[in-house]
């Protein structure tokens, strides 16, 4: 036995001093398998049929409805601060534009198909996605064309999406994500796409993981896209369903997906873990949904936090369980958070 005063420490495992590791900033950041960077960041667009609208959506802070002519002078400083993707949903306001079969969704003078070709004019390195649903076209609200008795009808459904699918993809959208859930979109959308010889130029991303809860609310105020009746537990995972979030990624994984996503994000961590473990070859992406920003923003407004610091760590949470892209509408400040 020594009898160094040094020997106390040393004596012991050698293992067990951390704190060296770590206690540069830098170092800190080294800790991490995957750092926050702005290609990662998809941000989440509501573009109404009202081309000069400007509306702030109340529960969703900071974030507005925006109309066509509205769109590039918004998006033209952020494109400068290195904005690199934007996912599109469209918003119709206008009274009789829903009915029973979502017929605009595809409507090549709506909002989603104008402003896919006005992006890709006016921001030619701007990565488009469009996210492909009926809900915000149907009258009931739902993500598919319904059976007399209300429930999904899963084939005229997905016949619907993909051909909606198409329409997005041949409008120049360089990634199309169906959020519909409809069993068998994904192979189905694919075998389009290489009908029309588009699928080598169009990346196919599956809400694959897609979680019914609570946490989607400012989204559906934002979209207008609540269903009239029930709600969407028969085509939205179940909170406990691990295993069957493993089954749906596996399945649209073989049905040709080339990005899953787990949707909302932290409340999910495992399942994107898990996503990320399935679908080693991939990109995992992770939304963090409206529900999860708006609480943010009223825990910060609340005082039991700092907005900014709980963004970093909520995404950083995200990145460490496997994603290495994150849909957020903290974007912009993270435009701003990251630049230096
Ligand atoms: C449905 C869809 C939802 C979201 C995007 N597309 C969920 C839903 O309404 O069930 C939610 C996104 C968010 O909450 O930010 N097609
Ligand atoms: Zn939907």
């Amino acid at each position: 036995a020594s009898t160094a005063a040094t020997s106390v420490s040393i004596s012991g495992d050698i293992a067990s001093q951390l704190h060296g590791g770590y206690s540069h900033p830098l170092a800190r950041a080294w800790q991490a398998e995957r750092q926050l960077t702005k290609s990662m960041l998809i941000y989440p667009l509501f573009v109404s049929d009202n081309p000069d609208d400007e509306t702030l959506i109340p529960s969703l802070p900071g974030q507005y409805r925006r109309g066509v002519n509205k769109l590039v002078p918004y998006l033209t400083p952020l494109v400068r601060k290195g904005l690199k993707s934007v996912i599109l949903f469209g918003v119709p306001l206008a009274p009789g534009s829903k009915d029973a079969l979502g017929t605009n969704a595809d409507d090549p003078k709506g909002p989603v198909m104008s402003s896919i070709r006005l992006l890709r004019r006016s921001f030619p390195s701007l990565f488009i996605v469009a996210d492909v649903c009926l809900c915000e076209y149907t009258t009931h609200g739902h993500c598919g064309i319904l059976r007399d008795d209300g429930g999904l009808n899963n084939a005229l459904s997905v016949d619907r999406v993909s051909d909606v699918a198409m329409a997005y993809a041949e409008a120049g959208a360089h990634c199309v994500a169906p959020s519909d859930m409809n069993d068998g979109r994904i192979r189905a959308i694919k075998l389009k796409l290489i009908e029309a010889g588009i699928a080598h130029k169009v990346v196919l991303m599956s809400y694959a993981a897609k979680f019914s809860g609570c946490l989607y609310g400012p989204f559906r105020d934002a979209a207008g896209s609540c269903p009239s009746f029930g709600d969407r537990k028969c085509y939205q995972l179940p909170p406990g369903g691990r295993g069957l979030a493993r089954r749906a990624i596996q399945r649209d994984i073989n049905e040709g997906a080339d990005i899953i996503m787990v949707k909302p994000a932290s409340q999910y961590l495992d399942i994107i873990s898990d996503a990320k473990d399935i679908g080693q070859n991939l990109p995992v992406a992770a939304y963090q949904v409206s529900g999860e920003f708006a609480m943010i923003h009223a825990g910060a407004k609340a005082g039991v936090f700092d907005l900014k610091a709980m963004a970093f760590e909520a995404t950083e949470g995200i990145l460490r369980a496997g994603a290495t892209i994150v849909v957020s509408y903290f974007t912009p400040q993270f435009l701003d958070w990251l630049s230096n």
